[in-house]
């Protein structure tokens, strides 16, 4: 609307009604923006919780096929603000990644690690690399910072449990090791190489976890798992009795 037209408008009002007529039109301007704005909101925040439930694989199995891209990219997103501050991030994704059987949610804990640990170091900017290639059947992921580096002397330290350099309440020191844990869970391997200004860790996926079949049954139940394992023992132990020391 112009300002001839507000005259216009203006003009249909007697003198003393326009005072009510103005305040009347700014509080239902006003209310039209809440509810656009609850509109917006509401739309962040179902895309926010889809995400979310992408990311930590909510009302999948356990083990299932997973793309490891979409991993990564749900890993970015959920690590968005962190990022976003002057952190440019660069995917060389390779053609041909085939999917892997293994549990999606733990490998999104690995890449969040991986790229939490590589923001710290670029200390707000810098280039985060993300590769991916198809390699010995399985699947090669290698996440690189231009950050400080990791000084030679406590290279052979860093998947160590409780290694940090990080100020106490910044770091726990648990990122790495767990990742370590979690890849050797999935029957792969990690390592790391490192210089002043670039790092990278350098993952390898094989197509599917050594205890695929297991670990589907310990999702199910791992109580109820226990409680088998042992009445196997009980059934072992009669069946062959003295076998324990
Ligand atoms: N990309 C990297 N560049 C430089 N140093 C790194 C990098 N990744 C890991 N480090 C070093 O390895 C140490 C151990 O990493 P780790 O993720 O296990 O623990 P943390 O990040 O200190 O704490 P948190 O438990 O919160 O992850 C870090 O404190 C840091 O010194
Ligand atoms: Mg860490």
């Amino acid at each position: 609307m112009e300002a001839v037209d507000l005259d216009a408008l203006a003009g249909t009002f007697e003198p003393g009604h326009l005072g009510t007529a103005i305040t009347a039109l700014s509080q239902a301007r006003t209310a039209y923006g809440l509810i656009a704005q609850i509109g917006h909101g509401s739309a962040r925040i179902s895309q926010i919780v889809a995400a979310l439930k992408d990311y930590s694989y909510m009302d999948r199995a356990a083990v299932q096929d997973v793309d490891i891209h979409e991993g990564l990219n749900g890993t970015l997103v959920m690590l968005q603000s962190k990022l976003k501050l002057g952190i440019e991030v660069l995917r060389d994704y390779g053609p041909g990644v085939p999917h892997i059987e293994t549990l999606g949610s733990e490998l999104n804990q690995v890449w969040t690690s991986l790229i939490d640990n590589a923001a710290d170091a670029m200390n707000g900017s810098g280039h985060l690399r993300i590769r991916t290639r198809a390699a010995e059947g399985g699947v090669a992921v290698e996440i690189e910072d231009d950050g400080n580096g990791i000084p030679p002397e406590v290279l052979g330290k860093v998947f160590d449990p409780f290694f940090t350099t990080k100020p106490p309440g910044q770091g726990t020191g648990l990122g790495l090791n767990i990742v370590f844990n979690m890849i050797r869970g999935t029957g792969g391997r990690i390592d790391v190489q490192s210089a002043p200004g670039r790092t990278v860790f350098r993952v390898w996926l094989p197509p599917r976890r050594p205890d695929a079949g297991r670990a589907q049954d310990e999702a199910q139940g791992e109580v109820q798992g226990e409680a088998q394992d042992e009445a196997q023992d009980r059934a072992q132990d009669e069946a062959q009795p003295g076998s324990h020391p």
